[in-house]
């Protein structure tokens, strides 16, 4: 949702004349574009902008703004502590970005101060600056309902709110015209899509209605939440497999149902895994992401085991594993942050190495398959290779021309390594 969002901002200043530079040692605007979530993106945060402070005393005309998550929840003490920074925007104030920067040039008192100045963000018909021209991430609904104990988003986000069906669709269409072969619809919890619009709109209906877009070749979703997985989406993948790609981010966060329910995650182990079951069922060849938490509030070595466990048990194609961290604000802030340092670290070591081991397994077993690959450029470490995706998300790399960027080509794999597939084009020589 950053990188989108980035990327807007970055469409929006462009249309006013900006133009992006490769080296911010080299901008005149510096935008920070800021996360939460955890407290290490934080101080990462922190750290820039101790650093920016020399380049605000020696460069005149030189602007610097804090923007999104960390604006939203900490605008305040940034202006407090970081006085030379021009412009704090929060979530909602995006959009509003070109416009407030003109105030700050106009003479406005710094650090201007914009957080909660409207209930919505709307980047209108916006064309996003994107990383990959072949590639687009599209907003469908910003914030959350869920409360999970240990997360500050629905803080910093806001409640819920979908886009219509339409706008959404309008965007699908635009980015199709402009030569985007796939498309990323996100989401906090994308599952829940439409339901506060209250007229039947889904996300399987999304799919549906984007579906049929000339030129869109692939469609993707996240994040999915196991409480809201419906068997209707995993029956309408299954029919639009053509396009909608077998591939589900998941988060489970821990496989204890006692961490569960402290988490407020409203699901339990038996939950996750029939959910699972039922995707795999209508879709044989879907694959699975997750998100962890380790050392949340109470977590006893046998809660770490379930979630090693099931981990394991539903052999996750990649999972992203992070150590508990207390956020400000949340309900788990008044739990007893309990489980040592050292034991988070341990266990986030052993999470990550069993799905490793998974990972590898996995990626090995698909030897001598031929995968079905959009290819989306030069690889960086060598340009006479390609990179590309594979249905279910695997990184490949493969020799051929940049030419074929943007096109879906077979690709027989020769490789593995955890992370990645090496192979070659099916039928080249
Ligand atoms: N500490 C550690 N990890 C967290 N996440 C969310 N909040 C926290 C927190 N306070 C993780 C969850 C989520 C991912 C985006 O970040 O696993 O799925
Ligand atoms: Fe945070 Fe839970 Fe919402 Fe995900 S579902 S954004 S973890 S509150």
């Amino acid at each position: 949702m950053n990188k989108y969002d980035s990327g807007m901002v970055a469409g929006l200043l462009h249309s006013c004349g900006a133009t992006l530079v490769a080296d911010a040692a080299q901008a005149d605007l510096v935008i920070i574009n800021t996360c939460s979530v955890r407290v290490h993106a934080e101080e990462r945060v922190y750290n820039h902008l101790h650093l920016l402070k020399h380049r605000k005393q020696c460069e005149p005309g030189f602007l610097l703004a804090v923007i999104g998550c960390m604006a939203q929840k900490e605008g305040q003490r940034i202006a407090a502590r970081f006085p030379w920074v021009d412009l704090i925007a929060g979530t909602r104030m995006l959009d509003e970005v070109p416009a407030l920067l003109q105030r700050v040039r106009e003479g406005a008192r710094t650090p201007l101060l914009a957080i909660d100045e409207k209930p919505r963000l709307d980047f209108g018909e916006t064309q996003a600056r994107r990383e990959n021209r072949f590639l687009a991430y599209l907003a469908v609904s910003r914030g959350c309902n869920k409360h999970c104990t240990y997360c500050v988003v629905p803080y910093t986000r806001g409640a819920e709110a979908s886009r219509p069906l339409a706008e959404i669709a309008a965007e699908a269409r635009r980015l199709a015209d402009e030569g985007v072969v796939e498309i990323t619809l996100l989401g906090q919890t994308i599952d829940s899509y439409g339901r506060d619009l209250k007229d039947g709109t889904s996300l399987p209906r999304l799919l549906r209605a984007i579906h049929p877009l000339a030129g869109l070749k692939r469609i993707r979703f996240v994040t999915s939440h196991p409480k809201e997985c419906r068997p209707e989406l995993f029956a309408t993948m299954a029919e639009l497999r053509d396009k909608v790609m077998p591939f589900i981010h998941m988060p489970a966060q821990s496989g204890s149902d006692r961490i569960l329910r402290r988490m407020g995650r409203g699901y339990t182990r038996q939950r996750y895994l029939e959910v699972v079951a039922a995707a795999r069922e209508a879709c044989p060849e879907i694959e699975f992401c997750g998100d962890w938490i380790v050392g949340f509030s109470g977590e006893s070595e046998e809660d770490f085991g379930r979630s090693l466990s099931l981990l394991k048990e539903v052999r996750f194609q990649h999972s992203f594993v992070f150590k508990y961290s207390v956020r400000e604000g949340t309900p788990a802030q008044r739990l007893p942050d309990d489980v040592p340092e050292a034991v988070k670290k341990e266990r986030h070591a052993r999470l990550a190495e069993a799905q490793e081991m998974i990972s590898l397994e996995k990626n090995r077993a698909r030897t001598g398959l031929t995968e079905e690959v959009l290819a989306e450029g030069p690889s960086k470490s060598n340009p006479r290779r390609l990179t590309g995706r594979t249905r279910t998300c695997r990184l490949i790399h493969f020799p051929g021309s940049a030419a074929l960027a943007g096109r879906i080509v077979n690709v027989q794999v020769t490789g593995a390594t955890a992370l990645s597939l090496m192979g070659n084009r099916a039928g080249a020589p």
